[in-house]
């Protein structure tokens, strides 16, 4: 069960269990997403990413959120596009994957989610929505807790792929 929409804002402002960070294998930050969520958690995220030692592309680790609303950061390094040859589906699938079972882990059934991998890592945003929605439909299916899922879109642009991917594989 989930409930399941596209927000227009910025993620580190987002109050719930759990926002997801769009991270790098070390996990050490960057720009983008994982920028703005290192700055607004404060210097604590990265002292404790720092024990993490790093995370494999499509797997997710887990962090308190320090000053951000959100109570914890699931950090997943989501799939570099190349083209489409190199498992790249696959691997953005497992992110999404990923972040839901830590989720249910530690009890986090309201979640926010970034478009991972469609910014500098340059994945499409049309594939990209349609394999985050069709993912997180299908793993939340058999949970008997129900979950809340926001992607939020960082701009119009973003959110008109999450809206038409949400009308097209969201039953009501
Ligand atoms: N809130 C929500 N979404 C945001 C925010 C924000 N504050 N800032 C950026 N975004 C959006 C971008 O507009 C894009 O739609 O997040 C999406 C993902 O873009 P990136 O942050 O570039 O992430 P990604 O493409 O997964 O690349 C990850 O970039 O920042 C580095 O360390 C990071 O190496 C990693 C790579």
């Amino acid at each position: 069960m989930v409930k399941l929409t596209a927000v227009l804002g910025d993620i580190t402002t987002i109050k719930c269990d759990a926002i997801v960070n769009a991270a790098n294998t070390s996990l050490l930050g960057g720009g983008g997403v994982d920028g703005a969520i290192h700055r607004a958690a404060g210097p604590k995220l990265l002292e404790e990413c720092r024990t993490l030692n790093g995370c494999e592309t499509g797997k997710a680790k887990i962090t308190k959120g320090y000053n951000l609303p959100a109570e914890y950061v699931i950090h997943t390094p989501g799939p570099i596009w190349h083209g489409g040859s190199h498992h790249e589906e696959a691997l953005l699938v497992s992110s999404y994957k990923s972040c839901i079972e830590l989720a249910k882990a530690h009890g986090c059934y309201h979640i926010a989610f970034p478009s991972i991998s469609t910014g500098v890592y340059r994945f499409p945003l049309d594939k990209a929505s349609e394999i985050a929605v069709k993912t997180i439909l299908q793993c939340c299916k058999e949970s008997s807790q129900p979950f809340t899922i926001e992607m939020v879109c960082f701009n119009e642009n973003v959110k008109n792929y999450y809206d038409a991917a949400i009308r097209k594989y969201v039953t009501v």
